[in-house]
């Protein structure tokens, strides 16, 4: 085929698929629908800060769940219905971006903040907001080592302000992480997230359908909820991109296109992660047994011959329960002997690990 009919080709083909698409915007992953899918956890954070608006007295809450079990969307979607019917700000930051305390306050006041102390921006930030105030914290876990005490926590639950904490987590372990001064203060009640079910996603991929398509087949979007459910830990993210793939990639099955999304999202969940992690992640992936112990002596070794201190055995393995929780290993137990013997394996294809582990550790 040459230049000319090739390119004529694939412009027929986008053009057939894009006139099935009325708004792309309901593919986003930001996107946030007028009516997302009710469920019980989020009762019980309307409740709570109902409760909080009207006896000033903050609830703090950690909110656990898998990766794509709607734990941003829902306290997104809150704050946009909430500050209008109550008296609370809602105010909302990711630690994946502003990964100190330093820098969330910066960025919920919005200034720059260099040359600044701590102390000097938390009392800003009390000036600003004197009422009751819900400060939102996602990805919690991903805060950075420099700041390990997470002293934006204390603060917040420590201040004569009402202000109240809620922090989002993949990980289950954070809590343990938090330091014991900010964990009796803040005394967070867990709120989790459980795993949508293959109705639920089919639930939300149908609106996204009323919303964003033209035509679709019903059928297709209880396959792609199924399979999202059975192979993919239910991450309604890989549900809604199999979506997007199926109506516009008109050559490719069902399943076809759920492996191609999954791909996507595990490419872009490596490039996502700290280094350290990758490291893990690569030490997982090395030749040699998948006991957890000698992992993590594989991992000693990669950090030594990078020059990096290595995380003690603990902090190890709250990184891979981490991993965990994002879907790309699976911790197992075996029994080795008497004795039982953690394992950990990766779930995905290690030909992506190589490459973006070539590019970012040379490894
Ligand atoms: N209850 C819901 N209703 C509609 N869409 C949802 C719902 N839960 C999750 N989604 C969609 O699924 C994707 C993943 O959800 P997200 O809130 O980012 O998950 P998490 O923060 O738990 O990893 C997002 O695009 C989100 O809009
Ligand atoms: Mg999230």
């Amino acid at each position: 085929m040459d230049f000319e009919s090739y390119l004529r080709e694939c412009q027929q083909r986008l053009s057939a698929a894009t006139s099935r698409v009325k708004d792309f915007a309901v593919f986003d992953f930001n996107h946030i629908p007028d009516q997302p899918l009710m469920r019980e956890e989020c009762q019980r954070l309307i409740d709570i800060k109902l409760r909080f608006s009207l006896t000033g007295i903050p609830t703090h809450l950690a909110v656990i769940g898998s990766r794509g079990s709607g734990k941003t969307l829902t306290l997104k979607y809150l704050q946009t219905i909430i500050p209008s019917r109550t008296d609370l700000t809602v105010l909302y930051a990711n630690c994946r971006t502003h990964n100190t305390s330093f820098k969330i306050l910066a960025h919920l006041l919005g200034v720059q903040a260099r040359g600044a102390s701590l102390t000097e921006l938390y009392d800003r930030f009390r000036v600003r907001y004197p009422n009751k105030t819900v400060v939102v914290l996602d990805e919690v876990d991903l805060m950075s080592l420099k700041d390990r005490r997470r002293e934006i926590l204390y603060l917040l639950s420590r201040s004569e302000a009402p202000y109240m904490v809620i922090m989002l987590s993949n990980n289950p372990h954070v809590l343990k992480e938090l330091d014991p001064a900010t964990m009796s203060s803040l005394q967070p009640e867990l709120i989790h997230f459980r795993n949508y079910n293959a109705d639920q996603i089919a639930a939300i991929l149908q609106d996204r359908a009323n919303r964003g398509l033209h035509e679709w087949d019903k059928g297709s979007l209880s396959h792609v909820a199924a399979l999202t459910v059975r192979n993919a830990n239910a991450d309604a993210r890989l549900a809604i991109k199999t979506l997007y793939y199926s109506v516009t990639e008109t050559r490719r099955d069902v399943e076809q296109c759920f492996e191609k999304a999954r791909h996507d999202i595990v490419v872009d969940m490596i490039h996502d992660l700290s280094d350290p992690n990758l490291m893990i992640l690569k030490a997982v992936s090395l030749r040699g047994t998948d006991f957890v112990k000698e992992i993590y002596e594989r991992y000693c070794r990669l950090s030594h011959s990078r020059y990096l201190k290595p995380f003690s055995y603990v902090y190890f393995y709250s990184n891979l329960s981490y991993l965990q929780s994002v879907g790309l290993i699976a911790l197992l137990s075996a029994k080795v002997g008497r004795s039982y013997t953690n394992r950990a394996v990766l779930t995905f294809d290690q030909s992506i690990l190589d490459t973006v582990s070539k590019l970012r550790l040379d490894a």
